[in-house]
């Protein structure tokens, strides 16, 4: 099926499903008698060889395709290629990252949205707006000295939360990603992002304080699209900007 297909095939199911129907029923009926009795013996299939290929094993397959990426060109095309992930069938694009390349910082955010899936690029929706105002305010932006990216580059359906293998197939792009940017500190945005890099979850305990992952410096902050929702915590956020300002000079 093409990409398109998929989301009208998507877009007409859930529609279905909020009409409230439970169950698949085809067009034209069945007359169960006139199917072959369900007791009729079959002739015993034969059966089969062990395989001896081996299963797949995603999360080795990412840790060597992303330690032979030697530029963010390569990474970018390993991991787009990458199949392993069901994410990537159901995403519009591959959200790779945004900002400048070299910048003394790099945020990490969870995965693309429904802005970021339309237009291939991290932060660019409601939250990414907020973000680049909270910036703003430490005199920083993704055009001078931050680089952005996010532990998923395909967005979950409905924006649902990330599952494990999924994060655990897509960490060892993450590392390399940190690798060739090299930047001075990390910005874990959000409790999803914090607890692929540290393993730890519950930002809003370890928001504000300096961490280390990846050899790096680490800053877990509080994601935008939750300081939208509570905009009272804003203030925390005001405190881990000044923090993140104050480390880089
Ligand atoms: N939220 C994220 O974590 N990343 C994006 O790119 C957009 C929203």
């Amino acid at each position: 099926m093409e990409a398109l297909e998929w989301h009208k095939a998507a877009a007409e199911l859930a529609w279905q499903v909020d009409c409230g129907v439970t169950e698949c029923i085809g067009e034209a009926p069945i007359n169960r008698y006139e199917l072959p009795a369900a007791t009729e013996k079959k002739a015993a299939a034969p059966v089969a060889a062990p395989a001896l290929v081996a299963e797949a094993d995603p999360v080795a397959e990412a840790q060597s395709l992303a330690a032979s990426a030697d530029t963010l060109e390569a990474l970018a095309a390993a991991q787009e290629a990458f199949d392993h992930c069901e994410l990537k069938r159901g995403a519009r694009s591959f959200v790779f990252s945004d900002g400048t390349v070299g910048a003394p910082v790099l945020i990490l955010g969870e995965a693309p949205g429904r802005d970021e899936d339309r237009e291939g690029k991290p932060f660019v929706g409601r939250a990414g707006q907020l973000l680049d105002k909270m910036l703003a305010a430490i005199n920083m932006s993704r055009t001078e000295n931050v680089y952005i990216t996010n532990v998923l580059p395909w967005r979950p359906p409905q924006n649902r939360d990330p599952k494990p293998d999924e994060v655990a197939m897509m960490l060892p792009f993450v590392r390399r990603h940190i690798e060739l940017t090299a930047p001075k500190v990390l910005v874990a945005m959000g409790n999803h992002s914090c607890h692929a890099l540290l393993q730890k979850k519950g930002i809003t305990r370890l928001r504000g304080q300096w961490h280390e992952a990846e050899g790096l410096p680490v800053i877990p902050m509080l994601h935008p699209a939750y300081l939208l929702r509570q905009p009272h915590a804003k203030r925390n956020a005001w405190e881990d900007l000044l923090a993140l300002k104050s480390r880089l000079t």
